[in-house]
């Protein structure tokens, strides 16, 4: 098996772009673009870059590519990027032109990549570094690494940002989005993973492994521990297979954290999701073995914030098991006992991920968290509600859920909030038990978020629903198809702003 990912050397600095050396040189065009500020790309070109605006091959819309080949410079080929408008050029066009221009240095087998940023934007130097670091990042990721056969894949192995400004803060800049972008890949490495690799006992092994590396302290938790914890949802879903379940915590304790906060980060870890008793229909069955995504992001973010040294203390857990329909499974009907006493129904099997995370933020409040975030791939609904490229937010205090969002968008990881009015729950009523495990067709993904919100004990919670972000279905410039990674960088954007959360009253 081929590496998955594959970090490049990265640095940051602004000397003449004529005496760059690298194999390509990535230049940012605007769409309403003199390349002024580039003084004799065009000559070093013969002229080809205005001629290719002529014949309209050069445009400045986004994604779009020209190759070029220069002469008289130290790097004999250039690549311009189409960035849009410059008016609208924030963090994440700059994330998306790295990563567009990374993919395409590898298509060329092209290893030395120096990329330019454009000065006379909205964005500070420093998040501009920071984004086209892990723009550049995230380009060297292979999804093939289980093909034998074939050319193997080629690397980015430097890559040089040029940016002017302060050279210090940018190279603090530089390492931030390295580590997000290294650990955004290690996220999608996971959930690219198959399930029969990535059983609930592998993934625990490798959660704690990448916890080590990171200098965080990891526990893993077997079948006895979580039965000893009273787990019945979480023990509940593991009964149909033969794969015992897992439960992963991490905890990051800096000695500078800021204080009386605690935030706990809760993952879906589902390595299949068959539905279980209530079976799911073949079709698109294999796209499940990614219901672990959520888990995948919480481990990776927590790794990231241990290396960055986020100032908060943060605890991380991932509830792990499949969800299959053996002969001892749980069954519609059946009645499960949460760790917190609440007693649920269960109406649909495939309903799996909402209970073993009411289980999971139930621990993550006994071990102290202040400020609850959970990540799961949860419900088709939100999918429906809002498609493949922005994934729900639902939750309370407000303020808490607009701190998730800023967070997100700095990522470049959309989301949008949801509504979780107290209106919903009776979709959730149960004749014999506290409550149902699901609520019917209309507002699937609001319920399963008030559902979670009755594990919550009216803690600060935002819940990110990534069924719809975690995959992608279809290549894009800057997206290759398989799982993206989401969420990562949300969790580490927020743990690095929590002078700001954690003052706001809540
Ligand atoms: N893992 C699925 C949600 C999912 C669906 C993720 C499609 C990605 C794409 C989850 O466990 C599930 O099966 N949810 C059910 C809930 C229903 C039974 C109330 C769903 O959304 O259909
Ligand atoms: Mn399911
Ligand atoms: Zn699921």
């Amino acid at each position: 098996m081929q590496m998955a990912f594959r970090s490049p050397a990265l640095s940051a600095h602004a000397r003449s772009v004529r005496d760059i050396a690298a194999d390509v040189l990535v230049v940012p065009t605007f769409s309403d673009d003199d390349l002024a500020d580039v003084p004799g790309l065009d000559a070093a070109s013969g002229g080809e870059v205005t001629r290719a605006r002529e014949r309209g091959e050069l445009t400045g819309k986004p994604y779009e590519t020209l190759a070029v080949t220069l002469s008289g410079w130290k790097t004999t080929r250039a690549l311009l990027v189409g960035l849009g408008a410059r008016k609208d050029a924030g963090t994440e066009q700059l994330r998306r032109l790295a990563t567009v221009g990374g993919l395409q240095a590898r298509q060329r087998r092209l290893t030395h990549v120096t990329i330019l940023h454009r000065a006379r934007t909205a964005v500070s130097p420093e998040s501009a570094a920071q984004a086209m670091s892990e723009g550049v990042v995230l380009a060297n990721y292979d999804g093939a690494s289980f093909r034998t056969s074939g050319p193997p894949a080629s690397w980015v192995e430097t890559a040089e940002l040029w940016i002017e400004g302060d050279q210090h803060g940018i190279g603090a800049a530089v390492t931030r989005g390295r580590v997000l972008g290294e650990y955004s890949n290690e996220a999608r490495a996971l959930a690219n993973a198959p399930g029969n690799e990535l059983t609930p006992r592998v993934f625990a092994d490798r959660a704690a492994a990448i916890a080590k590396a990171a200098g965080l302290a990891a526990e893993v938790l077997d079948e006895q521990r979580i039965a000893a914890l009273n787990m019945g949802l979480v023990l509940g879903v593991a009964r149909g297979s033969q794969e015992p379940p897992r439960l992963v915590v991490l905890r990051h304790d800096p000695p500078k954290a800021v204080s009386n906060v605690v935030l706990g980060l809760v993952g879906k870890g589902i390595t299949f999701d068959t539905g279980g008793i209530s079976i799911k229909p073949a079709e698109n069955m294999d796209k499940m073995k990614d219901d672990m995504s959520g888990g995948a992001a919480v481990i990776c973010a927590m790794a990231a914030i241990a290396r960055l040294n986020a100032p908060v203390r943060c605890v991380g857990i991932v509830p792990m098991t499949e969800n299959m329909p053996g002969g001892r499974a749980v069954k519609p009907g059946d009645v499960l006992t949460s760790a917190c006493g609440k007693t649920v129904e269960i109406i649909n099997t495939d309903a799996e991920g909402r209970l073993i995370l009411g289980d999971g933020l139930w621990y993550a409040q006994e071990l102290g968290a202040t400020h609850l975030v959970d990540v799961a791939t949860l419900t088709g609904a939100c999918v429906v509600a809002l498609g493949k490229t922005t994934s729900g937010l639902f939750g309370a205090p407000d303020t808490w859920v607009e701190a998730v969002r800023r967070a997100s968008a700095r990522a470049g990881d959309r989301s949008w909030p949801m509504p979780v009015y107290d209106d919903y729950k009776d979709q959730l009523k149960s004749e014999i038990a506290d409550f149902t495990n699901t609520g019917g067709r209309s507002a699937g993904a609001i319920t399963a978020a008030l559902f979670l919100k009755e594990f919550t004990r009216d803690k600060p919670w935002v819940h990110i629903d990534i069924a719809g972000t975690a995959w992608a279905e279809e290549a894009k410039p800057y997206q290759p198809k398989g799982a993206t990674g989401v969420a990562v960088r949300t969790l580490v954007e927020l743990a690095l702003d929590v002078s700001s959360w954690s003052s706001s009253a809540q």
